[in-house]
């Protein structure tokens, strides 16, 4: 069982203290998802995690030891981070190259190449590659060795939705069968579909570590309501103690409710409804709230912050 353990760690760059105090896991057979905006410290994380950057203090380990003190690392953790292309080189020398330092045959080069589905390009050079090209190239360096646990930083960056969808599906696929998997990203949204667990983090500090149903569990159902009659259905809604925000215009509405609550409720009441649409899940909006800097970290950050106030309008 290969666990990422990131137990207490912090960095210091001069005076920026990329990351405070940062403890969190990633545990074998899930995809997780380490979240932040610009800056937040992730990739100096990562960084410190793959051996690149020592902690101020604090530990990153993965299975009980730090990269450093694996004999082979490689054939533990596949990593992409940013860069590491020589521009003239051809795709397949690149991976010869890396199969070569980590004792890997060329039989693994063929499987990398399969699996980041870039073998059509294997002899063509790596400069002359697009973002979503040298991505691709990047995860299958990063399984070459086929290893347990796999750290990609921000891996969706660069990809087109067919891409993204197929690496949604691979990652899965590679958790499914046992392995660790950490990817970091920016966006809480598009790794909703990857992710069973999340770890957010804003200034280095966490805010969240919750599986992804214990996240989207924290949203508040909200419904879409159209009718010629608003004002008395707005009422209605408030006087049985409904949130209702601002609509696109005169006849529609915002309500923090279910939609078959808000149904039943304005059907009792005779109003007559033109629409009614439950709103699509806005992770986006609880993820801002959550790395927002003005609000203080929560206390717990397996559980808080317990409310978000979707906006309405
Ligand atoms: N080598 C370094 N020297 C000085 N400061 C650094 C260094 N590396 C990172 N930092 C600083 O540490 C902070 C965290 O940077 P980091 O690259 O880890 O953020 P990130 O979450 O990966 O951001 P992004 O989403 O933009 O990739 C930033 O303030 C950055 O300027
Ligand atoms: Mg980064």
């Amino acid at each position: 069982m290969t666990t990422v353990a990131i137990d207490r760690l912090t960095k210091r760059f001069g005076q920026i203290e990329a990351v405070s105090d940062l403890s969190f896991s990633a545990k074998p057979g899930r995809v997780t998802a380490f979240l932040g905006p610009n800056g937040s410290g992730k990739t100096t994380t990562l960084r410190m995690l793959v051996g690149l950057a020592d902690p101020t203090s604090g530990t990153a380990t993965i299975d009980g030891r730090r990269y450093c003190e694996f004999e082979q690392p490689f054939h533990t953790v596949g990593v992409l981070l940013d860069g590491g292309f020589h521009p003239g080189r051809r795709a397949r020398d690149h991976l010869r190259i890396l199969a070569t330092s980590v004792g890997v045959g060329n039989d693994r080069i063929d499987a990398a190449l399969e699996f980041g589905e870039i073998g059509y390009a294997a002899s063509r050079r790596v400069g002359g590659f697009s973002t979503g090209m040298k991505q691709r190239l990047g995860l299958a360096a990063a399984m070459l060795t086929d290893p347990p646990v796999l750290i990609l930083d921000e891996p969706l960056n660069g990809l087109d939705p067919e891409g993204i969808q197929w690496l949604r599906q691979t990652l899965r696929n590679l958790a499914d069968e046992g392995r660790t998997v950490l990817l970091s990203s920016h966006v809480l949204a598009e790794t909703e579909q990857i992710a069973d667990d999340v770890v957010i983090i804003s200034g280095g500090k966490l805010r969240v570590e919750a599986s992804m149903n214990e996240l989207t569990g924290r949203l508040t159902p909200s419904v879409r309501v159209r009718t010629p009659q608003a004002a008395e259905a707005g009422k209605a809604l408030i006087d049985a103690g409904h949130v209702v925000a601002a609509g696109d215009g005169p006849d529609d509405f915002i309500v923090e409710a279910a939609a078959s609550e808000v149904g039943e409720l304005l059907g009792r009441a005779g109003i007559v409804l033109h629409e009614l649409t439950p709103q699509q899940k806005r992770l986006e909006s609880l993820y801002f709230q959550l790395v927002d800097p003005a609000a203080p970290p929560p206390d717990d950050p397996g559980l808080a912050p317990a409310t978000t106030s979707p906006e309405g309008s």
